[in-house]
């Protein structure tokens, strides 16, 4: 029988991160040829996890700009995956959530009448603009796909209201899970060394904040808030990963430049990123992933954002909205640090976005699916 050609397209961190683990089941699989193309809207972040998890694209169109646009990414990506699409010509398309670059593969897919397969398909705020612009993103991807990969009950319900017909529709929990997994060890050594050297006796805190709706006032507002926290509570020591966005960048050296019980430093492999949740006290986070991942390793997780569409862990008690000012954001950490009743239940919260298995099934669907049709 012939091989199924499958084509995942991806171009920022979390989207490698989290088709990563399709990508080896399908590089695994007898059916199926696995085909990647990068659109590269990320740079150094993105070779980070390609060189992690050994992915060699077969094509990176290497669209990254300073300070890009989102209109550049989406047209430049658009652009090179058509060609892409059009030279590999597979027999179906992977995306991955909610970024530009996934709508641009989805588009281009369509444009091409190639079925779309939907990786993390479902999630929704019902806030046009928050969080900005993934939320459309992802709308716009649902009504281009065939195959709904939906990681939640939730997500499939959401879909089902917006009218997707249930047989396209496959609950399989979240492959974030898969490579959590993966990257988890026991006496694990940091290869950024910095991490090797914190000292234990104080309470870690994982700190990350990127998102385009938070950029400007309202990220220096609540730094403010995590500011007077770490002033308040010295026993913390808080880690940030900064994002290499310059604006981030700028925000985050003029609010913590001179805080001792803070170290910025550069994006962190993922596997370091996974072991370090593992070993902290809470996650401090404005993302997407961060929330999946804290909640399967029993981290509370404060969220640096006033809407969430993963409200699964919201409901299951292990994450809670701290909003976007200084008042909420020292409010939040300080109920965390005194409430002691509240932290252990939000550590014993349930995972709900699956048992690690989330790659396997979508691979096992894609190639059931084909069998039927050849
Ligand atoms: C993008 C996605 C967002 C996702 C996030 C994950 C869009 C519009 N945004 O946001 O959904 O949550 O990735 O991190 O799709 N940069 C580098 N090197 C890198 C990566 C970024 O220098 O490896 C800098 C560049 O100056 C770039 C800027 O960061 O212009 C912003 O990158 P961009 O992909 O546009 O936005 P993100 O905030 O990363
Ligand atoms: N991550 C990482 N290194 C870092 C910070 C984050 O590998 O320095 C990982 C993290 O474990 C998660 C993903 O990157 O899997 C989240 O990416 P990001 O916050 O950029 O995007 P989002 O999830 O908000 O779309």
């Amino acid at each position: 029988m012939k091989k199924i050609k499958v084509l995942s397209i991806f171009g920022t961190r979390p989207e490698a991160i989290k088709m990563a683990p399709v990508i080896k089941k399908l590089k695994d699989h007898p059916q199926t040829e696995s085909f990647v193309c990068v659109t590269g809207q990320h740079r150094e972040m993105l070779s980070q996890v390609l060189d992690l998890f050994h992915i060699v694209p077969d094509i990176n169109l290497d669209i990254m700009k300073e300070k890009q646009t989102i209109s550049y990414i989406t047209t430049a990506a658009l652009e090179g995956l058509d060609q892409a699409i059009g030279k590999i010509k597979p027999d179906i398309v992977l995306v991955h959530g909610d970024t530009t670059t996934t709508f641009a593969g989805a588009l281009a897919a369509f444009y091409h009448q190639i079925p779309v397969g939907h990786v993390e398909a479902g999630l929704r705020t019902y806030n046009k603009y928050s969080p900005y612009p993934e939320e459309m993103n992802r709308k716009l991807t649902g009504a281009l796909t065939d195959f709904h990969f939906a990681p939640t009950e939730l997500s499939k319900e959401n879909l089902l209201k917006e009218g997707v017909k249930e047989e396209s529709i496959f609950v399989t929990g979240n492959t974030v899970i898969d490579a959590v997994k993966m990257n988890i060890e026991e006496q694990y050594r940091y290869e950024d060394d910095a991490l090797n050297q914190l000292d234990l006796s104080k309470k870690i805190v994982l700190l990350t904040s990127h998102r385009r709706e938070n950029l400007g006032e309202k990220m220096r507002d609540y730094f403010k808030g995590i500011r007077a926290a770490l002033e308040k509570y010295p026993e913390l020591f808080m880690v940030y990963p900064v994002h290499k966005n310059p604006l981030v960048m700028d925000a985050a050296k003029e609010a913590f430049g001179d805080v001792k019980n803070i170290k910025l430093i550069e994006p962190i492999g993922v596997k370091d990123c996974h072991n370090l949740m593992n070993h902290c006290y809470f996650v401090l986070t404005d993302s997407g992933g961060i929330q999946e991942e804290a909640s399967a390793l029993s981290k509370p997780v404060l969220v640096l954002r006033d809407t969430t569409e993963r409200t699964e862990a919201l409901k299951e008690g292990g994450v809670k909205l701290a909003g976007t000012t200084y008042r909420s954001v020292l409010d939040g950490i300080s109920m965390l640090m005194e409430d002691p009743v509240l932290y252990d239940t939000m550590k014993r919260a349930k995972n709900p976005y699956g048992d690690g298995t989330a790659s396997e099934k979508i691979v096992q669907i894609i190639t059931e699916h084909f069998k039927e049709k050849s």
